[in-house]
């Protein structure tokens, strides 16, 4: 937007309708600095996202503009779409991209992999060379644990091997695409490139009236618990109980959605930073599967019954987060608890028990 003859500067979140994306642009337009210096600019091709009928803008953006009452400005457009994607370039000055926009379900890749190489790894490759083409090379890029693979050594820290053994075309497509933006990189200083490898996001924004909402079955534990607390779902299978872990079930280092969010603004402040680095986003606590369902418990006032079955191929027993690069590097650590996450995700989920969808 223009102000008095000045373009704004924009910082464009692609995906930034989904989970992880959401909450970012809430905590953007919550910053009372970064709200008035940036035009907050989101595109999403909503395959992941929901939209009333008649709304032009996804209903998680429509609900941040109310708790906010700032304003985003949303395209559909999908980032594999070079000549859609050039219009946005057209329209804003792109301080920096954000680049959540990614398929997720570590299931479904295994059953399409073409799909998950086309839009992750193609449709990044087409943002990176329209960013390249408009002079933009300010980049965060929403990156995984699950590069990883099976940890050698916990805590993990960000100089562990990547790419070995990995589980899922989902963990791979993660892995290639930091590998595409380390070459990057490399071959012109231009670059500044932040990939944030997130552990395990969980928890809804305070108000109760964001959260995760997946289509379909959950795949990851939290909102698998939330929809059994809720009574969309029966039962809970904990998948194998014969881990090297205390309690036999599997270990994860659980990260609220708002301290995500949270770093996701305390890497904007760090660029230009020329090169590619790569920071883990974790607590640096594990908790096992039981953990989490006693805390889900506590927090809901719910029962959650489960049973133990096999394990779920692919899982790691644990992994839990180094933290001390996030906290030297970004001057970030995640301050929320088990307690937090488990209480703002029952929030979320008893005002909304189907989601954004408001008709069930
Ligand atoms: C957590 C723990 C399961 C479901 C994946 C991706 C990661 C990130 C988050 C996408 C494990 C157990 C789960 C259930 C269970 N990506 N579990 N019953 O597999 O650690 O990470 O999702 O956003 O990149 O790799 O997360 O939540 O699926 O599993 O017992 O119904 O809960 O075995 O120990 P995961 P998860």
């Amino acid at each position: 937007t223009c102000t008095n003859g000045v373009m704004k500067q924009a910082i464009l979140l692609t995906g930034g309708a989904g989970y992880v994306g959401s909450h970012t642009v809430a905590a953007l337009l919550e910053d009372p600095v970064k709200s008035e210096q940036y035009d907050i600019v989101v595109i999403d091709n909503l395959v992941n996202a929901y939209r009333a009928p008649g709304q032009k803008k996804p209903e998680p953006l429509r609900i941040i503009e109310e708790l906010t009452g700032k304003s985003v400005i949303f395209y559909d457009v999908n980032i594999a779409d070079g000549a859609k994607l050039q219009e946005v370039f057209d329209k804003h000055s792109v301080h920096c991209v954000i680049h959540f926009a990614a398929l997720k379900a570590v299931g479904e890749s295994v059953e399409k992999p073409l799909e998950y190489y086309q839009n992750n790894i193609t449709g990044t490759c087409t943002l990176l060379d329209t960013m390249r083409k408009n002079g933009v090379y300010n980049l965060i890029f929403s990156s995984s644990c699950t590069v990883y693979g099976d940890p050698e050594r916990l805590p993990l820290d960000e100089s562990h091997a990547t790419g070995r053994g990995l589980s899922s075309p989902y963990a791979r497509t993660k892995h290639y695409c930091e590998t595409i933006c380390e070459d990057l990189a490399v071959s012109d200083k231009k670059w500044s490139i932040i990939s944030l490898r997130y552990f395990n996001p969980v928890g809804a924004h305070a108000s109760g009236r964001i959260g995760e909402d997946p289509a379909g079955i959950p795949n990851n534990l939290m909102p698998y618990i939330a929809q059994v607390a809720v009574g969309r779902l029966p039962s809970l299978s904990v998948f194998g109980g014969d881990y090297p872990t205390p309690d036999g079930s599997g270990v994860r280092d659980y990260i609220h959605v708002a301290d995500l969010a949270a770093g996701h603004a305390r890497a904007l402040a760090l660029l230009p930073r020329p090169g590619f680095t790569a920071v883990n986003l974790g607590t640096g606590n594990g908790y096992s599967v039981l953990q989490m369902i006693a805390a889900f418990e506590k927090a809901s006032g719910r029962k959650i019954p489960y049973k133990i079955v096999g394990r779920r191929a692919g899982d790691i027993a644990a992994n839990y987060a180094d933290v001390s690069l996030s906290h030297k590097l970004l001057g970030w650590s995640a301050k929320k608890t088990l307690d937090d996450m488990c209480a703002d995700t029952w929030r979320w989920q008893s005002n909304n028990p189907n989601g954004f969808k408001k008709s069930s």
